[in-house]
């Protein structure tokens, strides 16, 4: 049913696979002797921290932030909103913010710059996807699973007004949806 909808597979679901796999070895080497905490930045982060976790093995926390900065379009706001707080006292620890996408970069800089307002000790960021093509800010994130074209894209976390977060890869819509939305 929701395959319907989609224009092209950008990442498949044996590449995401893969992908996770090459990051989490990446991350266990770095982050071994670390107990690290890791945030989820909620919603989008569900399936790809969900896979990542499960690759990592070694001690470490998760904990997660409900922030948004889309409010349902298309485009990044640039306005980051906090919905939901972390629960874990970040001061002197190791973070790893885990995100399904990194794009113009707000979302991240301005969580990044609080938590080390707070007193983390170091902050680094993990995502699945990277498109520096939509970049307003100077960030560049520390572990990327792949980089993709300047296209909206869904799945695998990624929505399109709330819905295609539980598609299991990652996909263009096709323009028709937009256009229908646009009429109603
Ligand atoms: C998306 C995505 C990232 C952020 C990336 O979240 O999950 O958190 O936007 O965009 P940026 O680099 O331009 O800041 P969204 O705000 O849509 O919330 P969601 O995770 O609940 O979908």
């Amino acid at each position: 049913m929701l395959n319907h909808d989609i224009d092209d597979i950008l990442v498949s679901e044996t590449e995401i696979a893969g992908i996770v796999k090459t990051l989490a070895s990446e991350i266990t080497q770095d982050y071994k002797h670390k107990k690290p905490l890791v945030v989820g930045l909620l919603k989008g982060c569900i399936p790809f921290i969900s896979d990542l976790l499960k690759e990592l093995d070694f001690f470490l926390e998760v904990d997660f932030m409900d922030v948004s900065s889309y409010h349902g379009g298309v485009e990044s706001t640039g306005d980051v909103k906090i919905n939901k707080d972390l629960g874990t006292a970040v001061k002197g620890r190791h973070v790893i913010l885990a995100e399904d996408i990194v794009d113009s970069g707000q979302t991240i800089q301005a969580i990044r710059s609080m938590l080390l307002y707070r007193g983390a000790q170091t902050v680094k960021v993990v995502t699945l996807l990277d498109k520096p093509k939509g970049r307003v800010v100077q960030l560049q994130p520390d572990y990327i699973g792949t980089t993709i074209p300047d296209a909206f894209v869904v799945g695998y976390g990624l929505d399109y007004k709330e819905l295609y977060r539980n598609l299991p890869y990652v996909g263009t819509l096709k323009p028709a949806i937009y256009e229908t939305e646009s009429e109603e």
